[in-house]
């Protein structure tokens, strides 16, 4: 495992040697072979490692392996914007990407929860280098902001509960959980000391109500910092909350009700909203935040039919929404708008883009064969278990789901089409080639579904 970060590192080499012109297809071409050499190492170990830096099992495997994917999907998604800019900038920006590729796979493999801790929070400095630096507009200092101060407000509690359970039972590796034995110290509030202590983990995922920095985010970051935003730094919450439960007590469902009418409220309520955007990136934005409502309800069940769902859930959420912002993307960088109206008709010239639209946001809406169907599943099952009344709330969610899939697909694909959009640059083979990739993982997983299945 040590040899897959050197091997990461080496990139660092790449960004600062290699000539101008050849500085994109390298580091391209070096993300691949990297991603592919680490997949294999991954598989080989078959999700069952650990020593005592690293420590890789069926929770951590697929999010790690979807991580080491995004990185040269990012880097191929990001060249014809930042090509622009001065080589220095450019190479700040791989670098600073790098990095976060870094602190993120440090994150989800390390086998210390203050090193996942520390990693968790040090993910921050270079998403919030890329957004408030390489972000397109000006109010992105504001989001920016957001991000920092929601992410820091979470990190103190966590902190606290950390060096606790240090201090008690003299370990943090998630390993031992098994066998220690796990006593805490009563409180009268076990659900009030549930969302303390899940604080940051619920606003990195993000649950409803403290969602708000992520469509500010979205909508202000660049390609790269959308896409790794969706596709990896939300599941570290996820993670987060599925890595620390057995330290916290069994029986809190009761006392968390609170969090679950919320998460399965905000299931709804953002999925409703998404009906009224006009805005496309902040609309899949919101399609996040619902699909993530959805892990935290799973999380709060903790059965390991929901865990399964949850893991589900976010290794296919992380695919499609990496997918749909790099579909987002191509459209901005033709029209230089991320509103729907404006992009009407686009179907008309761009048939082959229609068809990445189409299967993208049908795997969003979780149609029966693929991954996220059976994720979605997984988590309905459990929570039909714990309560029909929840299981009919959320049910209405599909056809939310089902109605703003249609209108992203209506609103973008099909009428006339505007005067102002026959003059469009057409799709480069770089584009196509960055959906496939996004697509076939997530087609290639309905035929071997046990690989997430916790
Ligand atoms: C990130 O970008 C900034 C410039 O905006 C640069 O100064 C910094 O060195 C970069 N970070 C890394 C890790 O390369």
């Amino acid at each position: 495992m040590l040899m897959i970060i050197f091997a990461w590192l080496s990139i660092f080499f790449t960004i600062f040697l290699a000539p101008k012109k050849h500085l994109w297809a390298l580091i391209t071409g070096q993300g691949f072979f990297l991603a592919f050499f680490s997949m294999a190492w991954f598989f080989l170990q078959d999700f069952n490692f650990s020593n005592s830096l690293f420590f890789i099992d069926k929770i951590s495997g697929p999010l790690a392996i979807l991580t080491c994917w995004l990185f040269p999907l990012t880097m191929l998604a990001s060249q014809s914007k930042v090509y622009l800019e001065p080589i220095n900038r450019q190479r700040a920006y791989i670098a600073n990407s790098t990095f976060l590729q870094l602190t993120t796979l440090l994150a989800f493999t390390t086998s210390d929860l203050m090193l996942f801790f520390i990693f968790f929070e040090a993910s921050l400095v270079p998403t919030m280098i890329i957004i408030t630096r390489w972000g397109a507009q000006e109010r992105r200092l504001e989001a920016g902001m957001y991000l920092a101060f929601y992410t820091m407000l979470g990190a103190i509690p966590l902190l606290i509960w950390f060096n606790k359970f240090y201090a008690t039972h003299g370990s943090l590796l998630p390993i031992l959980t098994h066998t220690l034995y796990i006593t805490q110290t009563p409180t009268n509030y076990p659900g009030l000391f549930w969302v303390t202590f899940n604080a940051a983990f619920l606003i990195k995922l993000p649950m409803y109500c403290l969602h708000l920095w992520l469509p500010k985010a979205h909508v202000e970051a660049p390609i790269a910092g959308s896409m790794v935003l969706a596709g990896t730094l939300l599941k570290l919450g996820g993670y987060g909350i599925l890595r620390t439960s057995p330290m916290l007590q069994e029986d809190t469902l009761n006392q968390t009700l609170l969090v679950m009418l919320v998460a399965i409220l905000g299931i709804l309520a953002t999925a409703l909203l998404c009906l009224r955007l006009t805005d496309l990136k902040s609309l899949i934005a919101m399609s996040s935040v619902s699909h993530m409502n959805l892990v935290v309800a799973a999380a709060l069940i903790s059965t390991p039919w929901s865990y399964s769902g949850a893991m589900m859930m976010m290794i296919a959420h992380g695919l499609t929404s990496s997918a749909l912002f790099c579909l987002a993307n191509t459209s901005y960088e033709r029209t230089n708008s991320r509103t729907m109206i404006l992009l009407r008709g686009t179907l008309m010239i761009f048939p082959l883009a229609g068809a990445w639209w189409l299967t993208v946001m049908l795997l969003n809406m979780a149609l029966p064969p693929t991954i996220n169907f059976a994720g979605e599943v997984l988590i309905m099952a459990s929570l039909f278990n714990w309560s029909p009344i929840a299981f009919l709330i959320v049910a209405l969610n599909l056809i939310f789901t089902t109605a703003y899939t249609l209108y992203v697909l209506w609103s973008t694909q099909r009428g006339p089409l505007p005067s102002h959009i026959k003059t469009l640059f057409p799709y480069q083979i770089r584009e196509h080639l960055l959906l496939l990739l996004h697509i076939l993982p997530g087609l290639l997983l309905i035929i071997k579904p046990e690989m997430i299945f916790f």
